[in-house]
């Protein structure tokens, strides 16, 4: 360490106010290489609310294309679009403290956006702009989310078992007692319409028993080739055999050399069969439903080390009905949420139960203009199905729920 020169005991300026040594050293190219090669957005304004820099990232993050005569313009104007950062940038300068991870929802594109905010300081100290640091949250609330779904259906999921479990038996004793009787009873017409109604509710009750185990059992994936076009003309005609579709007009508009999708053809179905049931009534026999297929050459999934965004599927089923509420948007995917006289709320479940094994998404949203509901699903082409839950149930029957 070099001792100082007794000269330099003199108290010299502050160290904020020294010439910096790294200005005549380091060209202003190399800032400028720096703060575009950032993976998080950044914005940085003067104290006049001018841009002075952006990057990439940050149009990216805000769903913006760059635009090359940005800098040097005021900001609100640049990012006209997105309010919500101008009042933030704006903010900085009357905010003490700077929030420090604080987090804005952006009203266009419904992304959440994490940030961090810095002052920047001339050489004497005095405020000459702001810095804004920030990051997509979306995908990390969206993943977080259905890590709480799962830990929800888990622990659903056992006590359902455990409750199916104990009512089986009594149920089926009652069917067969009742069954019993009816033959021992049948020159009593009274008692025999009696003893049918009592068989019959026995076996409603049993059946939502049996979709109750279904469901809570780990899905078990027989994975082959599946063709899409098969997949959506073999549910539509479950689906108008459940349901029937009366004067709706469907339409299915697939490209023709869609690839197959690895997976298991069955529970694939039964997703389909699902969606258009529900499709079917909602519109109650009329209007349109609409299904369409896209080959994607990368999927918009969180990527995983060995599977980096693969190639896949982007399938949706468009109807016009009535739509969801906004107020039930987010339950519709848990088990036994209807709003159906006699739903058992499943059919979503199971959806969304099915689409995780095949580590898909679904998402759902409103129709075009806000009119009807969208189903948006994603399956990868070849998922790592070796991360999908393969456990056989404990009774040893096989897995994955039966069709509805
Ligand atoms: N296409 C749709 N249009 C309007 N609402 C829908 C649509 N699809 C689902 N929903 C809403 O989501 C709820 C949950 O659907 P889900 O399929 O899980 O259960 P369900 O249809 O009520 O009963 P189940 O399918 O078990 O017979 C429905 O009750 C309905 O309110
Ligand atoms: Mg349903």
């Amino acid at each position: 360490m070099l001792k100082p020169s007794p000269g330099s005991e003199v108290a010299g300026p502050p160290p904020s106010l020294q010439p910096r040594r790294g200005d005549d050293i380091v060209p202003e190219r190399f800032y400028r290489d720096l703060i575009s090669g950032i993976r998080n957005g950044v914005i940085v304004i003067r104290h006049d609310g001018t841009l002075v820099a952006i990057n990439d990232a940050a149009y990216a993050s805000l769903d913006m294309l760059p635009g090359a005569a940005d800098v040097g313009r005021p900001i609100a104007a640049v990012l006209a679009d997105v309010p919500e950062m101008v009042r933030v940038l704006e903010g900085a300068f009357g905010t003490d403290p700077l929030p420090n991870r604080a987090e804005v929802k952006l009203a266009r594109t419904g992304r959440s956006i994490g940030f961090t905010m810095s002052l920047v300081r001339d050489g004497l100290g005095i405020v000459s702009g702001a810095a804004l640091f920030f990051r997509d949250l979306t995908r990390v609330e969206q993943l977080e989310e259905r890590e709480r779904l799962r830990d929800r259906l888990a622990a659903l999921g056992e006590m359902a078992a455990a409750i199916a479990h104990e009512v089986k038996n009594p149920l089926a004793g009652i069917e067969v007692m009742a069954g019993l009787l009816k033959r021992r009873l049948t020159d009593n017409p009274e008692a025999q319409t009696m003893l049918a109604d009592i068989i019959g509710e026995a076996k409603m009750a049993n059946a939502i028993v049996m979709e109750v185990l279904d469901f809570v059992r780990p899905v078990r994936l027989q994975v082959e080739d599946v063709e899409v076009a098969e997949l959506v003309q073999d549910s539509l005609h479950m689906a108008d055999s459940l349901v029937p579709r009366g004067n709706v007009a469907v339409s299915v508009d697939l490209p023709e050399h869609l690839p197959p999708v690895q997976g298991d053809g069955h529970q694939l179905r039964q997703v389909f069969t699902n969606l258009l049931t529900n499709a079917f009534e909602a519109l109650s026999g009329h209007g349109r439903l609409i299904v369409q297929a896209t080959a994607l050459a990368s999927l918009p999934l969180p990527a995983t080390p060995d599977h980096p965004h693969g190639p896949g599927v982007e399938i949706t089923v468009l109807d016009d009905g009535p739509g969801i509420p906004d107020s039930v948007r987010d339950r519709i995917f848990n088990p036994f949420f209807t709003t159906k006289p006699r739903g058992s709320g499943l059919g979503l479940a199971i959806v969304r139960k099915v689409v995780d094994a095949h580590e898909g998404r679904i998402e759902v949203h409103p129709g075009p203009d806000g009119i009807g509901t969208c189903f948006r699903l994603l399956l990868p082409l070849a998922p790592s199905l070796d991360a999908a839950p393969v456990r056989l149930p404990d009774d040893g029957a096989p897995g994955g729920p039966r069709p509805r």
